[in-house]
């Protein structure tokens, strides 16, 4: 009997170790990253590779955000990739109900998860999110990718190509981390679709 007890006990102890490392190991590609292990925080749920992030339904304009995650051949589908966005609500801001947790307080709730299926597909429900306002920061989305094998990492922003805010200067600093972030909304049926395809470790610091 005690031998099992000893056993059981190990295996709870491996378990919980394992679980603190996945948020404090410091990230070992794409450089310092303050906040992207709120990619963890999608709690108990399952994730599937489509999400309705909240308002939605009530927020015009709405965003169908699609694309395909590849490998960094640029062919190869990547499955079971994890996807991380969040957003600022119509009025530039980072909505909070009041009683957030973790980063939540910093990105708000407008945010979802998505993981890839084996076509390496993804789409994200969301609307148009609003610049900050009286700043001159274009629209933007942010996006954290977490793969099976590597730490997580933040890749670029979604921004928008009709953006006036998008300024020439703008798009020509861009990292273009996992392929560029720039995308040409286009209106079918009430809804605004976008495409974007990511490339794993495309322009990523120590890949
Ligand atoms: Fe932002």
């Amino acid at each position: 009997m005690k031998p099992f007890i000893y056993i059981f006990l190990f295996s709870l102890f491996t378990v919980s170790c394992h679980s603190q490392t996945k948020t404090s190991e410091r990230p070992v590609v794409g450089g310092p990253c303050e906040g992207c292990e709120a990619i963890y925080e999608y709690g108990e749920r399952l994730l599937a590779s489509v999400d309705t992030l909240p308002n939605f339904t009530t927020t015009e304009p709405k965003l169908r955000i699609s694309g395909k995650v590849y490998h960094m051949d640029g062919k190869t589908p990547a499955a079971n990739v994890i996807l991380y966005i969040y957003q600022t609500n119509r009025a530039g801001l980072y909505a909070t109900l009041g009683n957030e947790t973790g980063w939540a307080r910093r990105h708000g709730y407008i945010r979802g998860w998505i993981k890839t299926d084996k076509q390496g597909q993804y789409t994200f429900y969301t609307f148009r999110p609003g610049a900050y306002p009286g700043g001159t920061e274009p629209e933007h989305i942010h996006i954290t990718v977490k793969e099976p094998d590597k730490n997580e990492y933040y890749i670029d922003d979604y921004v928008f190509d009709d953006d006036p805010l998008l300024t020439d200067k703008k798009r020509r600093a861009m990292s273009n981390r996992s392929g560029s972030g720039i995308v040409q909304p286009i209106e079918k049926e009430g809804i605004f679709v976008v495409e974007r395809n990511i490339i794993l470790g495309l322009n990523i610091p120590d890949y």
